[in-house]
């Protein structure tokens, strides 16, 4: 493949666009005579609705309608009960959509949807794990949820080095710029949807059959969207209720945001974990068991089981090893991906208790590490395609300066400050999607390469352009890419870290079915659709992306304030497509590490069974002061096994294993361990 587009790193194309405010998020696509929605929400945990009095609110001037269960449009599936809203009088968790009110300005929809007076039947329910767990036979990602090789019990007994503890992590919410919102427009029976997604296809898959149209009657668009980090890689019910609100107006778009408050019930989130990490070692380091037991809620709505012990599946050589999951049920909204999901918290807990084993052993972390380092799939026992972990370790602590470390916890001090450093590794799977199709057509002397791809604010509109420039061996200005709409050819949902690598497997393919085909002067016109193929041997191959983050912490000895002024991060991600780009996405990740380390916890009040601090004002991120010195880079990484680019996915690796490298700083800063994350103050006073 030529190689002059891929690994240069011009800027985002759609920069200008957004910057002069001409990128629309979903909101802002302009309609004729819009109206605005707004959704009603339970505000019992679990019973019936027994009355709900929507005739103040129908009375105000500029209401449309009101929607609640007696009218909303009856849905043709029920398969996916998050999305089986307004269909009765049930309600399984505090925040579930009742209804909602269509008005013509959104001022107006808000301020009835308070008029709108509902009574309930409560019925018990149960928002805290108690002593009923079940063990589902696959987690999330198609993951078996138990694994075992050898008898760890048995080896756990006679080693002479063992660690054993219990991890914890927090809930904790995606928080997109962009809140979720749909515009919802009926004409001749089709609907057409501008919504925030992270895939315009798996909405159209998911919208089409709820009101018994074929694919081919919905359309989704979405040619900008500002973040998802999971929360909009599946369709949530705003969706359902934006398409039948616009069902009930004649024609008329609605217009329905999600507040950033209604985020907290209504789109996803990160489960709480509780993780025992059993380690057992000789004296030079060599594991001898490893254990990875996680416990999460899950709602009773629908299953989201978080696959958070799979990470240990696949980093150290042991010839005892075992993992499992086991799951409450519980009368909560719904949890889905965010970033990471399960590798974030997993990575967490082994990576801090491989640091508690360093300690124990009087061992480098590091070198501890490199020494378990297997030389195929611990579980599966295949090669792996690419696996630069040592290198990660090794690169990242000569950028650090990790040599000159003395390893005795509260040994460095500057005036009021302990300072001590932490590492951790990180891994992901690198995976395609297969069903992606592209179409190339060359027009006026330019090549338009067509797929449904989402550019969720990663750079998609430029990186995804410059492997089509390469494939068809022409400049990156020549190429007309369209993306984000779902009339174009199929696209895999932009997560999982596998959105490039599958879209871009499926334009290398038409790009040269295109040549192949037309020759270097095609005629005008000129125009080939080609779904991507299965990339040969790929499946004899273990294939994971890795990495290594090194944490500089401090630690005030007076008011225990925590700063982080400097990390290292080092990635084997495979070839990189726009350095640029990718820099950007791994500071981004490795921020929102040291966020969940450090500041993000959802306060989920059981009394209410509901988030108390559902805004940007109670719920913490990291702002430009938290964050200091961000030094990431990559190793020279080019996988042959994977797909025709060389590369992996570099979306959520960033984020895996960075909590865990902040709170061994801190540990070596204080000599505190702490358990959980994230870390506050008064957990080191
Ligand atoms: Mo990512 S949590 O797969 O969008």
């Amino acid at each position: 493949m030529n190689s002059s587009a891929i690994g240069s790193a011009p800027t985002r194309i759609e920069g200008p666009a957004k910057l002069r405010g001409v990128a629309p998020y979903a909101m802002e696509h302009p309609q004729p005579d819009p109206l605005y929605g707004f959704v009603i929400q339970s505000t019992i945990i679990r019973g019936r609705i027994r009355e709900i009095d929507t005739s103040v609110a129908e009375r105000m001037d500029g209401v449309i309608t009101v929607l609640t269960h007696h009218n909303a449009p009856r849905l043709a599936v029920d398969d996916d009960n998050e999305l089986f809203v307004l269909q009765n009088a049930e309600i399984a968790f505090r925040g579930q959509p009742i209804g909602a009110v269509v008005a013509t300005s959104p001022e107006v929809a808000c301020e009835a949807a308070a008029q709108v007076r509902v009574t309930y039947d409560e019925q018990p329910a149960e928002v805290t794990p108690g002593a009923d767990f079940y063990n589902p036979e696959q987690v999330s990602g198609g993951f078996p949820a138990d694994t075992a090789i050898g008898d760890v019990d048995a080896a756990m007994a006679i080693a002479p080095v063992t660690i054993d503890h219990t991890y914890t992590t927090a809930m904790v919410h995606n928080n997109p710029m962009e809140p979720h919102a749909t515009v919802a427009h009926w004409s001749d029976g089709t609907l057409t949807l501008f919504d925030s997604t992270q895939g315009p296809h798996v909405v159209r898959a998911a919208i089409a059959p709820l009101f018994g149209l074929a694919p081919e009657q919905v359309r989704v668009i979405a040619p900008f969207v500002g973040g998802g980090f999971g929360s909009k890689g599946e369709p949530h019910a705003n969706i359902v209720v934006t398409a039948m609100a616009a069902k009930l107006c004649d024609g008329r778009p609605v217009k329905l945001p999600l507040t950033r408050q209604q985020l907290f019930s209504l789109a996803g989130y990160r489960t709480p974990t509780s993780q025992r990490i059993r380690l057992g070692a000789h004296h030079d380091g060599t594991l001898t068991a490893i254990a990875h037991d996680a416990v999460a809620p899950t709602s009773t709505v629908k299953e989201f089981a978080e696959q958070t012990a799979v990470v240990t599946r696949v980093m150290y050589s042991s010839a005892n090893r075992s993992t499992s999951h086991r799951f409450a049920a519980l009368d909560v909204p719904v949890s889905s991906w965010m970033r990471a999901p399960g590798h974030c918290p997993g990575m967490y807990a082994a990576e801090t208790a491989m640091d508690e084993l360093a300690v124990a052993l009087g061992m480098d972390p590091i070198a501890l590490r490199v020494h378990n380092e297997p030389e195929v799939d611990p579980e599966s026992g295949r090669p792996f395609s690419t696996r630069g972990l040592v290198e990660c370790l090794r690169t990242g602590a000569e950028r650090f300066g990790w040599a000159e470390r003395d390893p005795a916890p509260r040994s460095r001090r500057e005036g009021r400050w302990l300072i001590g450093s932490g590492v951790a590794a990180a891994t992901y799977p690198a995976d395609t999607s297969g069903g992606n199709s592209a179409r190339v057509r060359y027009t006026g002397d330019r090549y338009e390469v067509a797929i449904d791809a989402m550019d969720i604010g990663t750079g998609t509109w430029t990186s995804l352009g410059q492997i089509a420039a390469d494939a068809l061996g022409v400049d990156p200005d020549r190429i007309e890419l369209r993306i984000g709409d779902s009339d174009l050819p199929e696209g895999t949902v932009a997560g999982g870290s596998s959105g490039m690598a599958s879209w871009g497997s499926a334009v290398v393919a038409a790009a040269r079915a295109f040549r192949d085909r037309f020759g270097p002067e095609p005629a005008d016109g000129a125009e080939i659709t080609v779904e991507a193929p299965e990339y040969p041997g790929r499946e004899n191959f273990s294939t994971h992306a890795f990495g290594a983050h090194f944490v500089e912490a401090r630690v005030n000895v007076d008011t225990a304030e925590i700063r982080v002024p400097r990390v290292v991060s080092v990635f084997g991600a495979g070839r990189i497509i726009n350095p640029r780009l990718a820099r950007s996405q791994f500071v981004g990740a490795v921020t929102m590490g040291l966020s969940m380390a450090l500041l993000e916890q959802s306060e989920f009040d059981p009394r209410l069974g509901a988030v108390v601090n559902h805004d940007l004002a109670g719920y913490h991120i990291p702002v430009n002061a938290d964050i200091g010195d961000i030094d990431v880079s990559w190793i020279d990484e080019n996988d042959p096994h994977l797909n025709p680019m060389g590369s992996k996915g570099i979306g959520e690796i960033g984020i895996v294993g960075s909590a865990a490298a902040v709170g061994n700083a801190i540990y070596h800063a204080t000599g505190v361990r702490v358990r959980h994350v994230p870390v506050r103050l008064d957990d080191l006073l």
